[in-house]
């Protein structure tokens, strides 16, 4: 965990331009940077970085965020690696927040995996190169397979000597310690000895998406029934096979151009592809995809195709990951290699231009696929199409986002060509499975919001009913409701943010924060807004350990909600107190130049005033359904009191209407 203190170190020495800078060529245009968008292929620039504004977008594809989200989205770090990354820029040391022992001591184990990985890579490569047996067993093995020396160099290819325990010894005498040789798999026991695991054997690293040496593949180099083809490492800290995917540190760039993800098998289709100048591909190393690869892609683009060939168990196993991948919201397509090809000797075989347009030509959307292989299975077997029907349903309706509707309704329409039944009933049959889906869903939630409800009381309409008059539309009553309410809550982040430090009453003493956080009510509880709800949270709690945070703490959040939108909320001039809410409220300007103070105090009372309407309603609701005297009584009496708390609330503040 690195520090507050360091982190808030490193937000103070940003310099977006010159960030951004070191991976895109900008210009300097007016106010701002402009350049070529490193996130989709153009040929003129719209991508535009505001140093002052510390923010990038690109008017092309729409992309936009901070110097952090440009780490993250660019060099695929996460919010930490993206921290650490800019620390080591600046020369900032990274002052860590205790951990507890475990933790820490599994951070040391990875660490030294990873430094060993790196020394053996380094190893292999040397000996790859620079050794005659490298030379005339690796080398000219690869240079049979036809790589080149730049592809053999980018992708950091070795060669591992056929000799007992030629790299183990090298390994100790540097002074790496043997347990975790034997983790990374590098090392294996054999009558009590340490030996190498990859004797005579050219090595493939697998690196993670900003270039660490995860683990090794190692190749066999004859054909052999005694010993695998491939080893490789064993799961470890850090190597973890269900989230990785071969490739994808070199791809990363040219998935995000092209918008497009291709999906081989093996290490040495990835390697053929990219020498053939087709960079953005990963392979799956031969197994099914996961759901952890699935989201690894995601993180790229949402167009994944699929390129394996005809009749491989390969096919079998991605169909099965289907539901899976669409669930995600992936758009899988499918390009079948012919016949005893893969795309590594397919593509020395065609070429590159012929593989670009035989991709471009043979891709087709997978459910259709799928559903073609599956219809000549069940051949005249009405019970099997029937259930084919069924299965196909199911699957269109898990296309469930709101943006993708015309596209279920495309494949509503293919689909039902295909399997020669009425386009209705599948709608009709579709339907059904949303409903059944949303059911479900919707009783997971009723589960989880009954308590909460309890609390909520009664509708918007009773709560609010000047908002709900006859000739408005009930949703922009509720558009107005919110819109209004919301504005408020966010309101309240923009003054803590802003003016959380600045002094609000000379006799007290005390900040506008102080003020807020004294007031007898609990702004976290009366918001609406989960955004809100988590801003005021971890504001507060650092407001009550004496360390208060910053605007820069929160727009360069590792929740990128919260970033996202105290970006907006800081951005946004509506939300601020409009000419409007002065009439509406005749707020008194006794407050001279400071308007934060007047819009801290007509933002605060908004909040409670809202609160204390509700609780009217609710008393009015009580009162309504009281049988017993007594009760109707006490419930009297509590209308008065917050009536009264209204109204010496609203004049105390100068404010002469609240509705
Ligand atoms: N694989 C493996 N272990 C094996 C066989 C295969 O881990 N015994 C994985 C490897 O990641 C391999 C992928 O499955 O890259 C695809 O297998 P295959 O097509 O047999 O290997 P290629 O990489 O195509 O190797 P080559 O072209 O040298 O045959
Ligand atoms: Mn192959």
């Amino acid at each position: 965990m690195i520090s507050q203190n360091t982190i808030q170190q490193i937000l103070n020495r940003i310099d977006i331009v010159e960030i951004v800078g070191s991976f895109v060529k900008l210009k300097k245009r007016g106010a701002n940077y402009l350049g070529l968008c490193p996130f989709h292929n153009e040929k003129s620039p719209s991508f535009t970085v505001s140093g002052s504004k510390e923010i990038y977008k690109c008017f092309g594809c729409g992309k936009s965020g901070n110097t952090i989200n440009f780490l993250m989205e660019h060099e695929k770090y996460s919010y930490v690696e993206a921290l650490r990354w800019l620390a080591q820029r600046y020369g900032v040391e990274i002052e860590e927040k205790e951990v507890s022992p475990e933790v820490k001591a599994q951070q040391q184990l990875a660490d030294s995996l990873f430094i060993i990985n790196n020394f053996a890579r380094d190893y292999f490569v040397n000996t790859l190169f620079n050794t005659e047996e490298g030379q005339s067993v690796g080398l000219s093995y690869f240079e049979e397979r036809g790589f080149s020396e730049e592809i053999i160099r980018k992708f950091q290819l070795g060669y591992c000597l056929n000799e007992r325990d030629a790299f183990v010894r090298t390994a100790v005498a540097k002074g790496y310690n043997q347990e975790y040789l034997q983790k990374t798999g590098l090392v294996t026991i054999r009558n009590e000895q340490p030996v190498d695991n990859y004797r005579g054997r050219v090595i493939f690293p697998i690196h993670n998406q900003s270039g660490k040496v995860l683990g090794f593949g190692a190749r066999i180099l004859v054909k052999s029934d005694r010993a695998p083809k491939y080893i490789n490492s064993p799961e470890n800290d850090i190597y973890v096979k269900s989230k990785v995917l071969y490739g994808t540190y070199f791809a990363r760039h040219a998935i995000d151009r092209l918008n497009e993800c291709l999906l081989v098998e093996g290490y040495t289709d990835v390697i053929s592809l990219h020498q053939a100048g087709i960079e953005n591909v990963v392979a799956s190393s031969g197994t099914s995809l996961t759901t952890d690869q699935l989201r690894l892609i995601k993180k790229f683009t949402n167009n994944l195709t699929i390129l394996y060939d005809g009749d491989n168990a390969g096919i079998k196993a991605a169909l099965r990951g289907l539901d899976m991948a669409i669930e995600e919201g992936l758009n899988v397509k499918l390009a079948l290699i012919p016949d005893k090809e893969d795309p590594d000797s397919y593509v020395r075989k065609i070429g590159a231009e012929g593989f670009r347009q035989f991709i471009a030509e043979k891709k087709q959307d997978f459910i259709l696929f799928k559903l073609q292989v599956s219809l000549q299975e069940a051949g005249n077997d009405t019970a099997k199409k029937s259930q084919l029907v069924n299965e196909i349903a199911e699957t269109i309706a898990r296309i469930d986002k709101v943006e993708d509707f015309t596209r279920q309704q495309d494949y509503i329409r293919q689909c039902s060509q295909l399997l020669k039944i009425d386009e209705g009933g599948m709608v009709t049959l579709v339907n059904k499975y949303i409903r059944e889906r949303l059911t479900k869903q919707a009783a997971q939630q009723t589960r989880q919001q009954t308590s909460q409800q309890q609390e909520d009381g009664p509708s918007l309409a009773e709560q609010y009913p000047e908002y709900f008059q006859d000739d408005q539309a009930p949703e922009a009553a509720i558009d107005n409701l919110f819109n209004r309410d919301e504005r408020q809550e966010r309101e309240l982040v923009k003054i803590l943010l802003r003016f959380g430090d600045k002094p609000f009453s000379e006799e007290a003493q005390n900040t506008v924060a102080d003020y807020i956080f004294h007031l007898p009510y609990d702004f976290e509880s009366l918001a609406d807004s989960e955004v809100v709800k988590k801003i005021l949270r971890e504001y507060k709690t650092h407001y009550d350990q004496g360390n208060p945070l910053d605007k820069k703490w929160f727009l360069y959040h590792q929740d990128g909600d919260i970033a996202k939108n105290v970006a907006l909320i800081l951005e946004d001039k509506e939300a601020e107190l409009s000419p409007n809410w002065a009439d509406r409220f005749e707020i008194k300007t006794v407050y001279g130049d400071n308007a934060y103070l007047k819009d801290t105090i007509s933002t605060t009372n908004y909040l409670i005033l809202r609160k204390i309407k509700k609780l009217i309603i609710e008393n009015q609701q009580e009162m309504e359904k009281a049988t017993e005297l007594e009760v109707q009584m006490k419930c009297v009496e509590m209308h008065q009191h917050l009536k009264q708390l209204e109204q010496e609330l609203t004049q105390q503040l100068g404010m002469v209407i609240f509705r």
